[in-house]
């Protein structure tokens, strides 16, 4: 049976992970440089390549042990290609292809982004195709339009900054800890509806690109106009998960009205958000459709979509 070894190294986690074609994930280990970024507020790329150089074969043999496999039972090593930070990514590849190489493997280079979107397929309760993806990371904001497996038709995009990117300098301006994302979102969820209200960018004309980078600028004027206060804080971390949750969700209605599918994807860091799960939840009953979501660890980056998608 077809087993493939996948290796995640794009940016601060070093994923590694087996897919087996009849049991699934059979293994999935991960090491996060969260702690180690933190320090400097953002991830510094230099330090988490060698972070990867320090922890990828350690993690190889833990996952093949944990598997209960030896490499020879492999089929095939799958790992990031990119996009990613060009020296992480390098660490992956170099490994992937070595022990490729040296195991007499085929290596395969696996699209960042695929391996987000074909995260779902790991769950039991995973769409048919085809359908429609919307992938909200730290680096990108997508809407695909999934006609089958590798035919991928993007027809959506952000012109600025990505999600997740705009909840990580939203975070940044309002001094919240690194990684800002899921800080601000926990921070949203304490705030009070005050009827704050943020712009919903490009909604106002036809097309499903996205803009975020503005929101960021419009937080920054309404913490310069606040007490400063955690109060004041979460009301205004709550009007803009609001705002960056409805924009997306506009733009998954107009995606779904104009592609007539019926399944909604949602992947990436930022499908961690519990606002914009209720959010599309609601939608896509409203459209009679359904939505899917990789499990919580298999949102953020790890060496299982990678290994499935290979
Ligand atoms: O997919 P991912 O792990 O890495 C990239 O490929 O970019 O996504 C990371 C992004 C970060 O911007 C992070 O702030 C965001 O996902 N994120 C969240 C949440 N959890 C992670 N954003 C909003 N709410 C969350 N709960
Ligand atoms: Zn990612």
């Amino acid at each position: 049976m077809t087993k493939i070894l996948g290796i995640e190294t794009s940016c601060d986690e070093t994923g590694i992970a087996i897919y087996d074609e009849e049991l699934g994930i059979t293994a999935h280990q991960l090491y996060s440089q969260v702690e180690m970024h933190g320090e400097y507020g953002g991830v510094v790329p230099e330090l988490a390549s060698r972070d990867h150089v320090r922890k990828i074969i350690p993690l190889v043999d833990a996952t093949l042990q944990e598997a209960g496999i030896q490499p020879n039972q492999l089929s095939a090593i799958a790992y990031t290609q990119g996009p990613g930070l060009i020296g992480a990514l390098l660490v992956g590849a170099t490994v992937g292809q070595s022990l490729a190489y040296a195991w007499n493997l085929p290596s395969i280079g696996i699209h960042h982004l695929e391996g987000h979107l074909l995260a779902p397929m790991l769950e039991e309760d995973k769409p048919d195709y085809p359908f429609l993806a919307l992938l909200v990371s730290g680096g990108h904001t997508l809407l695909v339009d999934v006609a089958g497996l590798g035919e991928y038709q993007i027809i959506g995009e952000s012109i600025d900054d990505a999600a997740g990117e705009a909840f990580d300098k939203t975070a940044k301006i309002m001094g919240l800890d690194y990684p800002g994302g899921p800080i601000l979102a926990k921070l949203a969820e304490q705030g009070a509806d005050i009827g704050m209200r943020f712009p919903r960018p490009m909604t106002d004309r036809p097309g499903l690109d996205f803009s975020f980078s503005g929101l960021k600028t419009f937080a920054a004027n309404k913490i310069a106009a606040s007490d400063g206060s955690h109060e004041s804080k979460a009301n205004i971390a709550r009007a803009f998960q609001e705002a960056v949750v409805d924009t997306l969700a506009i733009k998954c209605k107009r995606a779904i009205k104009q592609t007539g599918r019926k399944s909604l994807v949602v992947a990436g860091g930022v499908s961690a958000n519990i606002s914009l799960r209720a959010k599309l939840a609601e939608l896509m009953q409203q459209c009679s459709g359904q939505v899917y979501y990789p499990r919580t660890e298999y949102c953020t980056d790890n060496g299982a979509m990678i290994a499935y998608a290979g």
